[in-house]
């Protein structure tokens, strides 16, 4: 055999570079847990990182794979550190990412069952333990796909399948269709939409109040301007939460809308769906049992290493119903309800077996480490709250209803853009920085700080410590532009 094939499969190599990159990586963790000094990313600008690979790539001389495994973490973001305050990923608990690289090496596909036994056997088992939660009966089924984006274009297929006037999979739809959905909600809705092919107009748009939930007793307004309109409205987007204030929506009062009205309801909880496991949160996500269809995301809020989402329907059959295509090198029948073929529900083929990061979760720590995760990064988001409203040169864009919060530095200016421009200045800067990574975003036209809390070791000292490197790095922005 070729050396080189030789070499690249070589058991011996395997379990050298393996023990050198989990040391590296169990140094790693303790560090960033125990101490307060590293930064949570070394910022380099993209053409400068493109260049140092290329550099990399080029060199005569590679260097061991553990110098490579080293570089990379120093060029990654730090989820583990205290200071991550970014978006809405959790960092992995090292169980499942040990889980995630068994499934790397086993490469099973997952498409069909035989394909993938036991990947395909345990996204069932996840499934069905998350469906509990959800407070659905035992027709609930569902999938773990890659991904909220994915998971929700998904639910909306069993949406349009159930509820359009047509036989849209097969002759295409003749009549507009739409979904109505909170004006903040995260823009895969709107994606969705214009991938079925519903354009522009497929997306109706619900007000939000003050709170940034949507105003739900303008529906009836909205679906009644739909109807005159000709358009056909078939689900209600409930979103839990939304993507920049971490708002939830009143889902009791969606779920009772689409029941009068024959209406799909669908949540896109992405982030806030884990709420479900909280004993002291799960209030936010009252209403959920009587979703049609929801998504939660466990890479978000549930230590899992990306990708692995949950999509869960209130009905199974409806999961059946997405796609209905022949593939006989596959599986025989299309209409036979094999759960155990999970090509025959979801959009992958070839399907990461990444049941196996959430279920080594689950297997191991229980229900209560959900618990304990999500009620932690949540009471952090008040605490946060609470610290900015006895700061005077900080201002709380709105109570946080989780662990996603957003602020601005308030100092003595009236002006409206400029106040954007400081909170972007000092958002660049701080990224320059890298001691504490934090992102923006916009509400209500106007510039915000936002981060999401999802480090359950972060403490109050590192978001006083946050608060204290915003306002000096704002008052060092007006400082500079007054010399
Ligand atoms: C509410 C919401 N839905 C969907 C998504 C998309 O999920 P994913 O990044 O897993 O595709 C996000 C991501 O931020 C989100 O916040």
């Amino acid at each position: 055999m070729n050396q080189s094939l030789h070499q690249a499969y070589s058991a011996t190599d395997f379990r050298q570079m393996g023990y050198q990159l989990v040391n590296l990586l169990a140094d790693h963790l303790a560090s960033r847990q125990e101490e307060n000094n590293f930064p949570a990313i070394n910022w380099r600008d993209p053409e400068e990182e493109l260049d140092f690979w290329r550099k990399d790539l080029a060199s005569e001389t590679p260097s061991p794979p553990i110098d490579f495994f080293k570089t990379v973490l120093d060029h990654s973001v730090e989820l583990h550190n205290r200071r991550y305050m970014g978006h809405q990923i959790s960092p992995p608990v090292p169980m499942a990412a040990l889980a995630g690289f068994l499934s790397d090496f086993l490469n099973n596909g997952m498409g069909v069952y035989e394909m993938g036994q036991a990947g395909s056997t345990l996204d069932k088992v996840v499934i069905d333990f998350v469906a509990q939660y959800l407070g659905y009966d035992k027709k609930a089924e569902g999938i773990l796909t890659s991904g909220g984006t994915l998971a929700n274009l998904t639910g909306l297929l069993a949406a349009r399948k159930a509820k359009a006037p047509a036989d849209v999979w097969n002759e295409g739809h003749q009549q507009p269709l739409a979904l109505m959905v909170s004006e903040q909600a995260h823009y895969c809705v709107d994606r969705a939409v214009r991938i079925m092919g519903w354009g522009e107009a497929g997306i109706i748009k619900v007000p939000t109040d003050n709170h940034f939930r949507m105003k739900t007793e303008l529906l009836p307004e909205y679906l009644a301007k739909a109807e005159e309109a000709g358009v056909k409205v078939i689900a209600v987007v409930g979103s839990a939460c939304t993507t920049s204030t971490g708002s939830f929506d009143d889902l009791e009062a969606i779920a009772t809308f689409c029941q009068t009205n024959d209406l799909w309801f669908h949540v896109d909880g992405a982030h806030g769906a884990a709420s479900i496991f909280s004993k002291r949160f799960r209030h936010l996500v009252k209403g959920i049992e009587q979703a049609d269809s929801v998504v939660m995301d466990f890479h978000k809020m549930l230590m899992t290493p990306s990708v692995t989402t949950a999509l869960v329907f209130k009905n199974g059959s409806d999961n059946y119903a997405c796609f209905s295509q022949q593939a006989q090198y596959l599986w025989e029948q299309q209409d036979q309800s094999e759960w155990y073929n999970m090509a025959k529900r979801t959009f992958e083929c070839t399907k990461l077996m990444m049941s196996l990061k959430a279920y080594s979760l689950i297997r191991t720590y229980g229900a209560q480490l959900f618990d304990d995760f999500v009620s932690t990064c949540y009471e952090n988001g008040q605490l946060l709250a609470s610290k900015i409203q006895q700061h005077p040169e900080i201002e709380l864009a709105v109570q946080p209803d989780c662990n996603i919060v957003c602020f601005r530095f308030v100092p003595m200016v009236k002006d409206k853009d400029q106040l954007c421009k400081i909170n972007e200045r000092i958002r660049r800067l701080m990224l320059e920085d890298g001691r504490f990574y934090i992102v923006q975003t916009v509400l209500n036209g106007q510039s915000w700080l936002r981060v999401t809390l999802t480090n359950p070791f972060t403490r109050g000292e590192d978001l006083q410590e946050m608060l204290s490197t915003v306002v000096r790095t704002g008052q060092e922005i007006l400082a500079k532009a007054k010399r």
